[in-house]
């Protein structure tokens, strides 16, 4: 047998006994080269043996990982119907049912939490951001005694403008950014610029709670639009409901790895969505916390980056991506720029310094790209555990949408399941749960719930989805 094949055959034996689980990543070729004493030839003819046989899948820039056998998986959680009947625009009132789940959740020590859109702190480049803090504070300390520039530091506004010129096709001067704590401050000084207490926002149904929240806090109504675990928001649904509904003034989507379905808009989509903006003269205002957690071949496009008339406000966020605890977001208001910053100079004055010179030291120090390449292919393994798991263990009649990246799946619960009753009893036995009612300002989603795949899935973790399992099937 040619060597190459000896190499495959060995691997694909490892595969096929679950020692390299899918999702996992095959050494590089470099490592295969000094594992097994082989040319570089070799070793990338037996990686391209496995990718044709369909046991490995070649990822940009990230190297070769076992594939995901999805067809033993769940079947994909149901689109929204076409036919169903649209709300109408309500003053959101999430608060106590949001609040009321928070509060139980965080007065009870659990075992696994599955509840958050979090990643392990392993995740993060914990030593680079503590070489840059100290290597700010030896060389810049003085920014500890000196009032920050408003807007944000100059520094950070240039390095994120060029990230997302190399990343996602799109062209900002720094002057369009201002630095703000984070994307709660981003989406709420957006909707602040563009409405007055008691008007319209469309929202994607199922959303990001802390939307509604914002969206409560500042009496504001709630249109929520069928949006697609696959392909988000539904157009033609957004177009009927805005016709029976006055006093609509905004659209506030996530299209990339939407929160919590994981859904991603194809361009065209995007596109169509903001023409339809501009045409009816609402803001657009595009929340983009989790684009470079996807997986894909190629990065995604912003919406901002089709537009051409400043209709759309961009919200960024690095509190997901690189640094949950420095609280650092960004955003691009387009012809809302001034009156942004306005708001934010009067809402909370300018970010702190330090941890803004010491994140631009780290892009400056160009880790980035290698920051992310690590971490999600570290998600795209644990997205496929957590996937296989449920799988093994939840009813059949269970669904599930697994995303191409990010922190979360989405799991339609069997008919009948009430996701606030499990979530009650899973909390008993140290498990939390995010259940699906609490991503709308309605019920509808109580047959859902939100799965974090953001920390390891140990063995713990494994027996908490076993839990779930029996739980569902009324075993315990
Ligand atoms: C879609 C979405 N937007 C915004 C946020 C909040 O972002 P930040 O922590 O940067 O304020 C979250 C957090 O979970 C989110 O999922």
């Amino acid at each position: 047998m040619p060597l190459y094949l000896q190499l495959a055959s060995h691997y694909r034996q490892a595969i096929h006994k679950g020692a390299l689980p899918p999702g996992a990543r095959m050494p590089s070729v470099r490592g295969l080269m000094g594992l097994h004493q082989v040319s570089m030839s070799t070793a990338l003819q037996a990686c391209r043996w496995l990718e044709a046989k369909g046991l490995l899948e070649a990822r940009a820039r990230a190297g070769y990982f076992v594939r995901a056998h999805r067809t033993a998986g769940l079947p994909p959680a149901h689109e929204p119907s076409p036919t169903a009947l649209i709300d109408e625009a309500r003053y959101v009132g999430v608060h106590q049912k949001v609040s009321s789940v928070l509060a139980k959740a965080l007065a009870q020590p659990v075992r696994v939490n599955l509840s958050g859109a979090q990643a392990a702190p392993e995740l993060y480049p914990l030593e680079r951001l503590r070489q840059s803090s100290q290597r700010v504070l030896r060389q810049h300390g003085a920014c500890l005694v000196t009032p920050p520039p408003p807007g944000g530091e100059p520094s950070l506004r240039s390095a994120l403008a060029r990230l997302a010129l190399e990343q996602q096709q799109l062209q900002l001067s720094p002057d369009e950014i201002v630095i703000t704590h984070g994307c709660t401050e981003s989406l709420t000084l957006a909707l602040r610029a563009v409405t007055q207490p008691g008007d319209v926002v469309a929202v994607e149904s199922p959303t990001y709670y802390g939307l509604l929240q914002i969206l409560e806090s500042l009496s504001l109504r709630a249109l929520e639009i069928p949006t697609s675990p696959h392909t988000g928001i539904s157009l033609p649904a957004l177009q009927e409901a805005a016709a029976l509904t006055p006093g609509l003034k905004a659209v506030a989507v996530v299209p990339h790895l939407q929160n919590p379905l994981g859904a991603v808009m194809p361009d065209a989509a995007k596109q169509a969505l903001l023409a339809w903006c501009e045409q009816q003269d609402l803001a657009l205002i595009e929340d983009d916390s989790y684009s470079a957690l996807w997986d894909g071949p190629a990065p995604l496009r912003p919406i901002k980056s089709f537009d051409r008339n400043g209709r759309v406000i961009l919200c960024g966020s690095l509190h997901k991506i690189l640094a949950p605890g420095m609280r650092l977001g960004w955003m691009s208001g387009g012809r809302w720029q001034q009156r942004l910053e306005m708001l934010k100079y009067s809402q909370s004055r300018p970010n702190e310094s330090l941890p803004q010179l010491a994140v631009a030291d780290y892009f400056n120090a160009g880790h980035m790209p290698r920051h992310l390449r690590k971490m999600r292919a570290q998600l795209a393994l644990q997205r496929e555990q957590m996937a296989e798991a449920l799988a093994r263990y939840l009813p059949a009649e269970s669904r599930l949408s697994v995303p191409g990246g990010g922190l979360n799946l989405w799991l339609e619960l069997p008919e009948g399941v009430s996701s606030m009753a499990l979530f009650e009893a899973a909390l008993a036995q140290g498990i939390r749960l995010a259940p699906g009612a609490m991503f709308s300002n309605t019920m509808r989603f109580d047959a859902f719930l939100r799965i974090n795949c953001g920390l390891p899935i140990d063995e713990q973790v494994r027996q908490a989805v076993q839990s779930l399992g029996q739980l569902l099937r009324g075993r315990n």
